[in-house]
Order: C-alpha cells, then structure tokens, then sequence
C-alpha cells in the first residue's frame, strides 16, 4: 500500500532541473529521478518546465506540484504492485494524449518509483519484477554501445552526427564487454592526444570525447584506429546515431551536414536530398565495420528510411527512435511502412513503464530489434539497467564508459550479471534477437 507521495526538484548531469519522485510503502522508501533529452522527437509526450525567468524557464516545480498535491491524494492507500492499473490511472487522470496536463515526467516519475515498490514488495530484485511485467521473456545481458565521440546538439564542435559508437558484440559476457569498451576509450584518447592535441580529449553531454572535427568519416576512422590500438578489431563493431532530424532543413527538403558552420563556410556536397543521404549511408556501410544506425533519417522521413532498411537492414540494425518515440501507434505506421527494423525505448518519451513494454511487445512481435536507451540529460538513476535485462532487449546505450551518470547504469549490469551467475547469458552478435532468445 502506498502510504505517502513525495516529489522535489533536483539537477540532472547538464546542470538542469529534473524530477525525482519518492514512493513510500510499508516496504521503505522508493526513489525514481526522470531523465531528459536534447534532441528529442516532435511527438515525445510533454515534460512540463515551468516557464518564465527562474532557472532559464526549465524548472520543473510545477511538476513536482503535480505529484504531490494531485496524483498523490489519487493513489494513496493504493497497491503499488499493480503497475499496469497504476499507469492506466495516471493516464487518466492526466486525460491528454501527451500528458501534457500533469507532465509526461511528473507521471514517469511515479510509474517508475512504484515498479521499485513492487519489486520490494515482491521481495525481488527491479529486474525480476520488470521481466513478469513484461511477460517474462528469457532474460539477457545486454551489449553495451558506448558512445565514444559525441557531435550534433550534444556537443561543442561543428561534427554533425550526434553518436558514434563502439559495440563489443564479439564479448562473451558483459564484464568482458565493459573492459572493451574502456580499453577502446583510452586508446582513443590516446589517439586523439597524439594527432589533435591535448585539449580535443574534452567530452561532450554523454562522456564520449567532442574533438575538433566536422567530418562524420574521421570520427569512424578514429574509433576504428582505436579498436585496432586496443588490440580488439573483429570484436568491436561500430554503431552511429546522426539524429537526423536536428540536421533536416524543412523549409528546403534537404540534409544539411554542415548545419553547425557559419553560412559561409557550408559546402554544397554536404547538403544533401534524402537519396544522396540514402547513397551516403550504403557507402559507410560498405567501408566501416557498421551493425548498427539509428535516426538517419528525419522523423518524418519514412521513405528514406525504407529505402536504406531494404538496401542494408540486413547487415545492419536500423533503429528507430524520434520517428517512434516509444509510441505504439507511431511503432505500428513503421511495421506497416518497413521504415526500420528496429525501436529505441526511452521510457520518458512516452511516460509510464506500461506504454514502454507495450510498444515493446510489438517490437518482439514483428521480430524487431528493441535498443534500451539513457537520455543525454541523466541522473544517477539506473531504472534502464535492470528494465534491459527484464526484457532481454539484447543491446543498450548509456554513453561512452566516462562520467558516473553514464556507469551509474553499466556498473548496475555488471552487479545483475553477477547476480545471476552461471544464468547470464550476454546477447554479443545475437544483440538483435530482442524479446526472443
Ligand atoms: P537525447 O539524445 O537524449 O538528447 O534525445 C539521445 C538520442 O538521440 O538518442
Ligand atoms: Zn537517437
């Protein structure tokens, strides 16, 4: 039963205000923070900020208002066990299609602080709980893709393409695959310092290093001379998310690769219509050790998008993510349409554990890849971790292994993989295989 609903404000890692929500039941105290992103998708369910002159409008006190004085007093006394009548409820008594009403983080917070009540109340770990959730698919360790070089709106320099990542599919657990991923990291700084000088080690919003380069082929050439430094070649492949859509020019119709440049300095083979984009991606494919791209598109750039699955999902997993924005219905237009082959899940981009499982199961259903997802704005909050392993979603991204809202999630897997023991089974090459190991 719950017995008392807290909320306050707190500050995420770019130093914004974020939500945390706190749960009481006669099982103790249950915490969940909310996270938020930059570059996030036009039909994201609405995190409230209160607007105005205090903390350059992003406060969230309204919010924390919402939790306390209105879903408080409507879910006190309730059972915290069932989180899918729970979220039903919020959704209710919000009564928006994008929670803007209460705020898609005031009800996030909520319906993640009750999944740790239940799990307590259950006397399990928060994974377990979340995989009964979810329908108890086979549980696995995920493959971590550590997002070694930060661009896009994530990042200071004129790169274009928001993440590239480094994917130790070739692991066999995922404490093997964490030393990759921080092998791989040093050496690339090592690299960096040698060809680009000491001060392009900086790292951007989600730790991965921000150096001083606008070309998207020299970041892949570095990440490729890393893996070779770090003696890994064949084990790490690579992975890019561009996020597309901050480098879409509505008005024009076209990709513009140079968008962070002065006007002046923007060359005319860098602004591109979606098939030339289209003709890029099978290009990068052809020449890097690619297995996994996601947004390379515009989120309302369905076409390009089946275009490039037809012509490389195969090889590689082509996800989803501010086209769907864990959204059942827009999950369902990209099944019909064969935009993808694959969703990002970010829990706040639809606002209750439940909705996220739901536009998972469809995933699993249609044999797509499900890719569990931190946002660039973090908190010390590990939810994703355990709610990765629940659902055997094979493959997550928590930033590159630097800053500890980053390894907050990574060193919670390497605890679960320890947990579970000899029953660990980590995804590595099968990382597609969501929900169907
Ligand atoms: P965001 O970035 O959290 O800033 O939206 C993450 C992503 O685009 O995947
Ligand atoms: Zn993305």
């Amino acid at each position: 039963k719950i017995t008392k609903v807290h909320a306050r404000e707190i500050y995420d890692s770019r130093g914004n205000p974020t939500l945390e929500v706190e749960l009481t039941t006669p099982d103790g105290t249950f915490r969940a923070d909310v996270p938020s992103g930059a570059s996030t998708g036009d039909k994201e369910a609405h995190e409230l900020r209160d607007g105005g002159a205090r903390l350059s409008g992003k406060g969230v006190a309204k919010a924390v208002t919402n939790v306390i004085d209105v879903i408080g007093p409507a879910i006190l006394g309730q059972d915290a066990i069932d989180i899918a009548s729970l979220d039903a409820q919020l959704c209710a008594l919000d009564g928006t299609t994008d929670k803007s009403k209460l705020g898609a983080n005031a009800i996030l917070g909520v319906s993640m602080a009750a999944c740790r009540a239940g799990a307590a109340a259950a006397g399990e770990p928060l994974y377990v709980f979340l995989n009964r959730l979810a329908g108890s698919p086979k549980m696995v360790m995920p493959m971590p893709c550590f997002n070694l070089v930060n661009g896009g709106v994530h990042a200071g320099n004129a790169l274009p393409f928001q993440e590239f990542f480094a994917c130790p599919t070739g692991a066999s657990t995922f404490r093997e695959a964490m030393q990759m991923g921080a092998e791989t990291y040093h050496a690339l700084k090592a690299l960096l310092k040698e060809q680009h000088g000491l001060d392009s080690t900086g790292v951007g919003d989600e730790g991965g290093f921000a150096p001083k380069l606008s070309s998207p082929e020299d970041a892949l050439k570095l990440i490729v001379s890393a893996v070779e430094r770090a003696g890994l070649t064949g084990k790490v492949t690579l992975g890019c998310d561009p996020a597309a859509s901050e480098m879409y020019d509505k008005d024009r119709g076209v990709y513009n690769l140079d968008f962070k440049k002065p006007a002046a300095e923007q060359q005319p083979e860098n602004i591109m219509k979606g098939d030339d984009l289209v003709a890029y991606w099978v290009e990068m494919a052809g020449k890097y050790p690619l297995t996994l791209l996601e947004d390379p598109f515009d989120q309302s750039d369905f076409e390009s998008h089946a275009k490039l699955t037809a012509q490389i999902g195969g090889n590689v997993e082509i996800v989803g993510d501010d086209i769907f924005c864990t959204n059942v219905q827009l999950v369902k237009e990209g099944i019909e349409r064969r935009a993808t082959n694959a969703m990002l899940l970010k829990v706040n981009q639809i606002g209750t554990v439940t909705e996220a499982i739901a536009a998972y199961k469809l995933c699993v259903e249609h044999e797509w890849g499900v890719f569990v997802s931190h946002r660039s704005g973090e908190t010390e909050d590990t939810f994703i971790a355990d709610l990765t392993v629940a659902l055997g979603a094979g493959h997550l991204k928590s930033g590159a292994p630097c800053r500890s809202e980053r390894l907050a999630k990574y060193n919670q897997l390497l605890r679960i993989e320890e947990e579970l023991g000899a029953d660990a089974q980590y995804a590595g090459t099968d990382f597609r295989k969501s929900g169907r190991f």
